[in-house]
């Protein structure tokens, strides 16, 4: 059967095209389906299929768990369990780093999960130091496999959120923040997001604002670390209301831009010194 062929009779009724497309790189091992739509696959790539369909079917576990495997950028990450799967809209802190001149400076990615941020900005430009760091031992074994598989180097920690900046004595020039800012009670996640991803990931308290607090109180002690510190940090889409009422009394010393994702949704601001512009 043709690539072609299969997606007639698996999209939509089976699978997204978005989850069929995941397969198909899989299982090819190809980035651009573009190339592989008229191919025949071979007996090999067709049980692979097979087998993916029929564990999709029994668990309706998110293909990227099945296959070990995700997109980011254009890089393959490896995911499993123990960390969220990487979101395109999280490019968008990618694209927002690349913006700095980050030649020998030091980039933190607080709440790294798959690592998927920072070793992103490395596979795109290596010289620069970077520190991963997350609550969650497991999801730092998936960043190391990552650091691993795309020959990367990085300081790894385990750290609650901030408090990593008690553990090293490395300067941050950057951090790059997508913590857990989903509400326990946020009726738009579907069952099988909560039933597959951690938990730990996705929710966090006082209606998903937890982690923002704690970097509002926490701000003039980092930026007395470096004046000229940037915070690149993602929120939720429809949290760009309440993050700007909150950081609000902070406006006279910081400059907060936020930025909308590619699909037009508010989903990153960033935080600098007012002195780095006047
Ligand atoms: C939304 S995920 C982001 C993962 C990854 N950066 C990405 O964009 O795909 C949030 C991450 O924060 C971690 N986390 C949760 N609570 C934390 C805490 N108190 N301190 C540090 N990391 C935490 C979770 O383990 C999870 O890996």
């Amino acid at each position: 059967m043709t690539v072609n062929e299969l997606k007639t009779q698996y999209v939509p009724t089976f699978f997204t095209l978005a989850e069929f497309k995941e397969i198909i790189i899989y299982i090819t091992n190809k980035s651009d389906l573009n190339f592989v739509m008229d191919n025949q696959l071979s007996k090999e790539e067709s049980d692979l299929f097979l087998t993916l369909v029929n564990n999709f079917k029994s668990s309706k576990k998110p293909i990227a768990y099945l296959t070990g495997n995700k997109y980011f950028y254009k890089f393959d990450f490896f995911v499993n369990e123990n960390v969220l799967i990487p979101r395109p809209e999280t490019e968008l802190i990618v694209d927002e780093i690349l913006k700095y001149d980050i030649n020998e400076k030091n980039i933190f990615d607080i709440c790294c999960g798959s690592g998927c941020i920072g070793i992103t900005v490395k596979n795109i430009n290596s010289k620069f130091n970077l520190v991963l760091s997350d609550i969650s031992e497991k999801a730092l074994e998936v960043a190391k496999i990552n650091l691993k598989k795309f020959n990367q180097k990085a300081t790894v920690l385990q750290a609650d959120f901030l408090d990593v900046f008690k553990k090293t004595n490395i300067i941050p020039d950057i951090i790059a923040i997508n913590p857990p800012y989903i509400d326990i009670s946020d009726q738009n996640i579907s069952e099988n997001v909560k039933k597959y991803e951690p938990n730990i990931a996705l929710f966090a308290k006082n209606n998903g604002l937890e982690f923002y607090k704690i970097l509002f109180n926490s701000l003039d002690d980092l930026f007395k670390l470096n004046k000229k510190l940037i915070i690149i940090c993602e929120f939720g889409f429809q949290q760009k209301k309440e993050i700007k009422y909150l950081f609000s009394p902070l406006i006279v010393k910081y400059r907060i831009d936020f930025k909308k994702d590619y699909s037009n949704n508010w989903r990153v601001f960033t935080i600098t010194s007012k002195e780095n512009y006047e």
